[in-house]
């Protein structure tokens, strides 16, 4: 696996591939990567000619007092996995590069970004599409993947490919998940074993909506009474619901009743772990 940190390194081979012909896909993480990540990678390897995975810990993605510098990282691990999966390129870039002195353009995306996660972290998406727009300009993709576990990062995706005209394909990945539910994020490592235990409320909260849906209950109301219960049970001061809501899923327009494809998404702190997880009922 070839390693490119610089830019213009970066783009020169795109653009080599491209007159060659060559069908390329990138998978934009990171880092920290776990099984979910290499599940993209997985999925595309045999759908592309080459497959470029970048890593980058994106300062403009994170407001002030979030993660950025606990982030965790380890390159030599990433370097190592990518490598057993088969990816041929891996474009590592650097801050001082991405945003140098004078950096002032921005990619906005305006109604999707709004709710759910732009509520309490209202810069966040504005700083995904501006270095995913960077990182289509390096790479030049035809195809790239996201997991669905970011869904709303997904939609705001989607929306800036079709808004802007950007020639890119976007796939989205199943979330892959632990045995006993728990959705991959590399914000896992944060929780104790405790912590652990009680983020289980994610997913069993996801299960039983999806079951009173199969039952054939259509009120959002019943259904996210029954989502905060379980989130919210004991009324555990570790656990903080920030957000469970029906979304429609393209639009992420509030819904009221369930009639077509549903998204429920959720975003609860345990502890100061903020985790995210979602289902299309
Ligand atoms: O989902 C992520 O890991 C990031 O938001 C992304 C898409 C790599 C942009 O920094």
């Amino acid at each position: 696996m070839r390693i490119i940190e610089k830019l213009d390194e970066m783009q020169q081979q795109a653009e080599s591939w491209r007159r060659q012909g060559k069908h390329v896909a990138l998978v934009p993480t990171m880092g920290y990567l776990h099984q979910g990540h290499l599940a993209l990678m997985k999925f595309v390897r045999p759908r592309a000619d080459l497959v470029v995975a970048s890593i980058f810990v994106n300062p403009t993605q994170f407001g002030p007092g979030e993660d950025l510098d606990k982030y965790p990282r380890d390159t030599s691990r990433d370097v190592k996995l990518l490598g057993d999966v088969g990816v041929d390129v891996l474009f590592i870039p650097h801050a001082e590069e991405m945003y140098p002195d004078q950096f002032q353009t921005y990619v906005e995306v305006k109604k999707v970004t709004q709710p759910l996660c732009g509520i309490s972290r209202p810069t966040h998406f504005r700083g995904v599409t501006t270095v995913v727009s960077k990182l289509f300009h390096l790479v030049k993709p035809h195809t790239a993947i996201f997991g669905e576990k970011d869904f709303q990062q997904l939609v705001t995706i989607r929306r800036m490919v079709k808004d802007l005209n950007m020639d890119v394909e976007i796939m989205g990945h199943p979330i892959v998940r632990e045995d006993d539910g728990l959705a991959l994020s590399s914000r896992n490592v944060y929780l104790t074993t405790e912590q652990r235990r009680k983020a289980l409320r994610l997913s069993q909260s996801l299960d039983a909506a999806e079951d009173l849906v199969k039952k054939g209950e259509r009120s959002g109301n019943v259904i996210l009474q029954r989502v905060r219960e379980i989130l919210a049970e004991d009324q555990d001061e570790d656990v903080r619901i920030d957000y469970a809501e029906l979304r429609q899923p393209e639009t992420l327009e509030q819904v009221d009743h369930v009639e077509g494809p549903t998204l429920l998404a959720l975003a609860v702190f345990i502890g100061s772990t903020r985790l995210i997880d979602n289902r299309v009922l």
